[in-house]
């Protein structure tokens, strides 16, 4: 075996957060080793709590046993760019374990939909989930989580009053549309609603999560870069509906992600309303806002395809009436939440 075998075989791993293989990428360690049947390199990550480590690690162990020799012993050493900051002992999200932003470029997509579904989604799997609002000037949550009418509390902890998130469907949430009403948040500046997404952060007890959701607000705002620079997200998750007005806004959206100074990686795309199927013709599908959208620009951003979802009447129901198809056990429709749900 020789190194440039192994660089050879390594071109055929891409990151899945940006795309690109693992040479191009530059995540490959100028210290390749060779010795007999053994070789031992390094890729160097960002930081230490990268949500691809394990599986990139995996493929490219894959590759050189494919592409080098079956009989190879593989030995990769990750490396760090930064070591993530590890929050303040103090700080409520001290414990959550992965922090994912559902964004989307367009609005109007489904993305509180999806993220209000996928969060119980995720809570009937077992998970502990928390599901933040951060869409300061249109909350859905509360609506969509039949939770309009709660008013959460504050309780002293450790001698701070922290509010106390209300707890739906085994997940755990909070809104601004819990303390105002949304038609008085419409004429705050950005730099109060960045405030108040904040307070929602850190002035909560959110206690130790599996998943912390984040439904965003349409487009790259102000609340955008505060929660960029306020949480070390885990990944995002783009949701697009498949016509190319809506691509084309998505497609910016994952760019923000990947910029240098926010570089936070595309857990990959869900392509929502991809077709409709009438409940008088189970078989038929129309392609209404037009065909693979979503699969074609998560092939083109090299981010993988988390699922598609089709236009359901009962899906939109379950929002306005606050009863989330992902609750209702045996719905038809609960099924491409919870098999989103188990690819994330
Ligand atoms: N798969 C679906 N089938 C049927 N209706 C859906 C589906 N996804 C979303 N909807 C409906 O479409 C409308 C918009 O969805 P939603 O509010 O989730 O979008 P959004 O992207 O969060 O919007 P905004 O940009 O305003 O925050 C809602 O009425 C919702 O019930
Ligand atoms: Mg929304």
């Amino acid at each position: 075996m020789y190194p440039q075998q192994i660089i050879d075989a390594l071109r055929h791993v891409r990151y899945p957060g940006n795309g690109k293989d693992l040479v191009e990428a530059g995540m490959l360690e100028d210290d390749i080793r060779i010795s007999g049947l053994k070789v031992n390199f390094s890729i160097i990550f960002e930081r230490d709590n990268d949500p691809f480590m394990r599986s990139l690690i995996k493929s490219a162990e894959q590759a050189v046993l494919t592409y080098v020799d079956s009989n190879a012993v593989v030995e990769i050493n990750p490396k760090f760019h930064r070591q993530t900051a590890s929050p303040a002992a103090e700080s409520p999200l001290s414990d959550v374990k992965r922090i994912i932003a559902v964004s989307s470029g367009k609005g109007g997509v489904g993305k509180s939909t999806v993220a209000c579904n996928l969060a119980v989604a995720l809570a009937q799997q077992g998970h502990r989930v928390g599901l933040l609002d951060a869409d300061i000037f249109g909350p859905s949550q509360p609506t969509m989580f039949g939770a309009e009418h709660e008013r959460p509390v504050a309780e002293t902890v450790d001698g701070r009053d922290l509010i106390v998130p209300i707890e739906r469907y085994g997940v755990k949430l909070l809104s601004i549309g819990f303390f105002v009403d949304a038609s008085s948040a419409v004429i705050w500046r950005g730099a109060m609603a960045c405030n108040a997404v904040k307070q929602l952060i850190n002035d909560a007890c959110w206690g130790p999560l599996d998943y912390f959701l984040i439904d965003l607000p349409p487009g790259t705002s102000d609340i955008h870069l505060t929660l960029v620079q306020t949480l070390r997200l885990t990944g995002a998750i783009v949701v697009t509906t498949p016509q190319p007005v809506a691509l084309a806004d998505a497609r910016r959206g994952i760019d923000m992600f990947r910029q240098d100074k926010i570089d936070v990686p595309v857990l990959g795309v869900i392509e929502n309303m991809a077709w409709f199927t009438p409940a008088e013709l189970p078989d038929n599908r129309y392609y209404i806002f037009g065909r693979d959208g979503g699969k074609e620009l998560a092939r083109q951003a090299g981010v993988p395809l988390l699922g598609q979802i089709p236009l359901v009447q009962s899906i939109r129901q379950g929002g306005d009436d606050g009863v989330p198809v992902a609750i209702q056990a045996g719905h038809p429709a609960a099924q491409f939440y919870e098999q989103i749900a188990r690819q994330i």
